[in-house]
């Protein structure tokens, strides 16, 4: 009997995704998952699932840094996030978000902040908010050979100037806005684009008017794949959950049983048990006694 496994039964290493993977699943049909990840073990268990892009997005702010919105995100936060995660994914494209005031204040900053991302912390990809207002900052970007997607509608950065965390682009001038945007975005080389918050209707419009993938959150289903934050599809985030998201697991309450049983169980001396224990030799056991009998005698 044959030893080699069929051709069929062999587990194939799944290919980098790259920008150009995510045109092509535009044409063909595809719809592109994309999560966020802020550590390794997240990373490493997005790609081994197959996820094929992650986002470090500055909702880590929120998320895992305890801040209210994302405007306290410095460079320095994004780095040292991105970092982790790059040495947990080998497959998924994985994009770096440009925080506040890294692209706002001179083009120049905005290029070489975008580039510390490819240059220092191994993503593929940069983010970054808005629409005609950043077309500067993405051309030159992209002229240094960076991708950028880009992210309309509700703007997290902006929430100050939007009046909240609220779906936008719900009146008719609000859409056509929105569809200029897009459409000169991609103009201006964006290889995607975020679309959060916004009638699922004017969504799949958008979507459908361009030739790069739209990124739906909060999007509707006719966007060209979606995105989460992963601590809300986890039940990680307890602060609040925008309506938009769907739980897939309930962690937050399953770690809070996970360390009340420990607290209760190192108290009571039950952990750690002898499993948990390592042992030396009675031998050895006895000549420590002894030299230290004779040391101290
Ligand atoms: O920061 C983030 O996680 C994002 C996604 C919500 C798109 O920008």
């Amino acid at each position: 009997m044959s030893t080699t496994p069929a051709v069929s039964s062999v587990i194939q290493p799944r290919k980098k995704v790259t920008t150009r993977a995510f045109q092509m699943k535009k044409a063909r049909g595809e719809r592109i998952t994309m999560l966020t990840a802020y550590d390794y073990p997240t990373a490493l268990a997005l790609d081994s699932a197959g996820i094929d892009a992650i986002l470090v997005g500055d909702s880590l702010g929120m998320v895992v840094l305890g801040y209210q919105n994302t405007l306290p995100v410095t460079m320095e936060d994004m780095l040292h996030h991105c970092k982790a995660v790059a040495r947990g994914a080998q497959t998924a494209l994985l994009i770096g978000d440009m925080p506040f005031m890294s692209y706002q204040v001179s083009v120049a900053e905005a290029v070489r902040n975008a580039g510390r991302f490819l240059q220092e912390a191994g993503m593929d990809a940069v983010k970054l908010e808005g629409g005609r207002e950043r077309l500067e900052a993405v051309r030159a970007i992209v002229s240094a050979g960076i991708p950028v997607m880009g992210h309309l509608g509700l703007t997290p950065q902006s929430v100050h100037q939007l009046g909240g965390f609220r779906p936008q682009g719900r009146t008719a001038a609000a859409a056509r806005r929105l569809l200029e945007d897009a459409r000169l975005l991609e103009e201006a080389g964006c290889f995607s684009l975020v679309l959060e918050s916004l009638p699922a209707r004017l969504a799949a419009y958008i979507s459908r008017q361009l030739a790069i993938p739209t990124i739906g959150i909060g999007a509707g289903a006719g966007c060209d794949g979606q995105v989460l934050v992963t601590h809300d599809l986890l039940g990680l985030f307890q602060r609040f959950t925008p309506g938009f998201v769907k739980q897939y697991a309930n962690l937050y309450p399953a770690m809070q049983e996970a360390f009340t049983s420990y607290i209760e169980e190192v108290k009571e001396g039950v952990f750690p048990a002898t499993e948990h224990t390592t042992e030396m030799s009675d031998d050895e056991w006895e000549a420590f006694l002894q030299s230290n009998e004779s040391e101290s005698a």
